[in-house]
């Protein structure tokens, strides 16, 4: 099939290559010349483990393709998949701004039936009003189609690949055929394709995004129980998971959630929701929660230097919003490096793939180390932000040499507080002892 993903991000850029792994013929778009620009000369702007491997073999073997031309693209393709982004504006809405423009671009291009997917995340009557914005430019065939993405950064290849199942809203079945034809090849192990109307296909998706923040929200309120009366998380998650109905994902307590999509698709639903006149009460709790919870974790670090952290020089290990990405929008490190700036503090920082993102965020405000172990000379102690891999055993005798201070305060729970400890460190992790 000749299709066309307009956006190519971090979901536009993995879409993109899955489908053309699979034998389709796809075109990349984006309106930022220099991305695609880059893009075609092999030089990908994202860090996703697998992502150069496909794109490579795939732009080699002539099924994947860059430009900036969108009609060019759309002209070609039968599907026409939109995954711009959909930030959030100021009243916490998503701001719907691109994919407006993506398909008024689309209608003015449309040379015969084609099905246009909405794949950004986008509340509920989006696909709608795409389909208004079309119709005003064209009197050619089309079907607008929602199929929500569920890829997590970090895996995204290996989840698109092999997805736990695919939602499809679509209110025709030619469009509906059309999308499970696409499908296939990646449901061989048996997920399901989940078909509905298009305005429950956009529900699914704020649906899953915000129960899962809600689980993250609810693991630190608990966590911060926990130290108010002397439990341990860890264990009472341990309980918690082994119960089947509960299972262990998203349980892991730390210092809130971040990235592109749960702050956002959090703060859009519960505006979905007021503005629906339904209050989402449980996930204007969730976000509240989730908002202070990298606050408390400053306040922790301040309090031990009994609230003075003037001139302290902090080691902070893990910028990017979780392991395994390059990607810092809205990330608790920008929340905690900001605050403790304002404090006097200082910082140098280290993460293993969003030091670019780190330079473009924070700019000479902070330092910038080589490695982790550069990162910790002379700090006071070492904030540990992201629970990377290559933190989870280092060599602590040599942490210990490189500070000032033997002290961690471990915003992940990486480390086990008896062992480090033992190793003359002063330890604060989340809800434990
Ligand atoms: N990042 C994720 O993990 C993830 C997962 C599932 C769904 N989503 C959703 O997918 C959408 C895209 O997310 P993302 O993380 O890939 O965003 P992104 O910011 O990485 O990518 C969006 C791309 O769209 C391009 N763009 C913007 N306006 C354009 C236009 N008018 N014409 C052509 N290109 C344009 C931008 O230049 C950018 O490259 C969002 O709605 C997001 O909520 C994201």
């Amino acid at each position: 099939m000749n299709i066309a993903v307009i956006g190519t991000g971090y979901v536009g850029l993995v879409v993109g290559s899955c489908f053309a792994e699979s034998g389709n013929e796809v075109v990349c778009v984006d309106n930022n010349a220099d991305k695609i620009a880059k893009l075609e000369k092999g030089i990908i702007p994202i860090y996703e483990p697998g992502l150069p491997d496909l794109i490579e073999r795939n732009v080699r073997d002539g099924r994947l393709k860059f430009t900036t031309d969108l009609k060019c693209a759309v002209e070609k393709s039968k599907v026409v998949f939109i995954a711009v982004g959909t930030p959030t504006t100021s009243s916490g809405a998503a701001d719907l701004s691109a994919v407006h423009a993506v398909a008024t671009a689309i209608g003015k291009a449309l040379n015969g039936y084609k099905v246009i997917v909405t794949k950004s995340t986008v509340p509920v009557g989006t696909a709608e009003t795409v389909r208004k914005l079309i119709c005003k430019e064209t009197r050619e065939e089309f079907d607008v189609v929602s199929n929500p993405e569920f890829l997590k950064q970090g895996a995204a290849v290996d989840d698109f690949m092999r997805p736990d199942r695919i939602v499809v809203g679509a209110d025709g079945p030619r469009a509906a055929e059309i999308l499970r034809e696409l499908y296939a090849p990646f449901l061989r192990t048996g997920s399901p394709i989940l078909m509905s109307d298009v305005r429950t296909a956009e529900m699914v998706k704020y649906a899953a995004n915000a129960f899962l923040a809600a689980r993250i929200s609810f693991m630190n309120e608990i966590s911060n129980l926990c130290e108010a009366v002397g439990a341990d998380v860890d264990m009472v998650r341990r309980g918690m998971a082994a119960d089947s109905r509960i299972g262990s994902a998203f349980l892991f307590p730390g210092v809130g959630y971040g990235g592109s999509c749960f702050p956002k698709d959090t703060r859009a639903l519960a505006q979905t929701g007021r503005e629906s006149g339904t209050p989402m009460r449980i996930l204007e709790a969730v976000e509240a929660v989730n908002n202070e919870q990298a606050f408390r974790f400053v306040n922790r670090v301040v309090g031990h230097f009994n609230n003075n952290v003037e001139n302290k020089h902090f080691a902070l290990w893990g910028l990017s919003f979780k392991p395994k990405t390059n990607d810092m929008r809205d990330a608790p490190s920008i929340k905690i490096v900001e605050q403790l700036l304002a404090k006097g503090a200082t910082i140098t920082a280290y993460d293993p793939e969003a030091m670019d993102e780190g330079r473009r965020i924070f700019g000479n405000r902070i330092e910038y180390a080589a490695n982790n172990y550069e990162c910790l000379n002379g700090a006071d102690a070492l904030l540990l932000i992201t629970e990377w891999q290559e933190f989870r055993n280092p060599n602590f005798d040599r942490i210990k040499a490189a500070m000032r201070q033997p002290l961690i305060f471990d915003g992940r729970n990486i480390y086990e507080s008896g062992h480090i400890r033992s190793l003359g460190f002063t330890y604060y992790s989340i809800g434990r002892k």
